[in-house]
């Protein structure tokens, strides 16, 4: 076979871009060990029930200031304990994570909006101004239930 002298200038190009680009990709996954940047804490999703603070979802105050929310996401529910009771005007530091599929944990009218992965835990913290019943609802696609998961976080004075 008879390849023109810029066919093969293109093939050889091609083939270094290509190497290049799977180096690149594959050095900065292993050289990181598949950990996303960010100091993102991981979880093994198998266990979530026996890690800690999971293993007790539900919110327990952490100082006069301070509390905080763990919940485990699953398809389709949230589970916050027997009742999931925030005082108003204190730092709520809520743990999320998801024994199955990716969920999202938004909190309606507030600016609580967060993808929860399997294997990772999601922290984001919130001070509630407004004492009374928020909505909690899932905003990713989880599968058949998930226009039915959600759950109702209460703030009291
Ligand atoms: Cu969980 Cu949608």
């Amino acid at each position: 076979m008879h390849l023109h002298k810029y066919e093969k200038i293109w093939l050889v190009f091609g083939t270094v871009c290509l190497i290049a680009f799977l180096s690149i990709v594959g050095v900065n996954a292993f050289a990181h060990d598949h950990t996303p940047a960010g100091g993102i804490e991981t979880i093994d999703p198998e266990k979530v029930r026996e890690t800690a603070p999971f293993n007790e979802p539900g919110v327990k105050k952490l100082d006069d200031d301070t509390y905080q929310a763990a919940i485990v996401a699953s398809a389709f529910a949230y589970d916050g304990g027997q009742t999931l009771t925030v005082p108003v005007g204190k730092e709520i530091i809520f743990k999320v994570t998801s024994t199955d599929v990716v969920h999202s944990f938004t909190i309606d009218n507030t600016n609580v909006n967060m993808m929860v992965v399997p294997g990772q835990v999601t922290t984001k913290s919130y001070t509630f101004k407004e004492p009374g019943k928020y909505l909690i609802i899932c905003n990713e696609y989880c599968g058949t239930g998930h226009h039915f998961m959600y759950t109702e976080i209460e703030v009291t004075e």
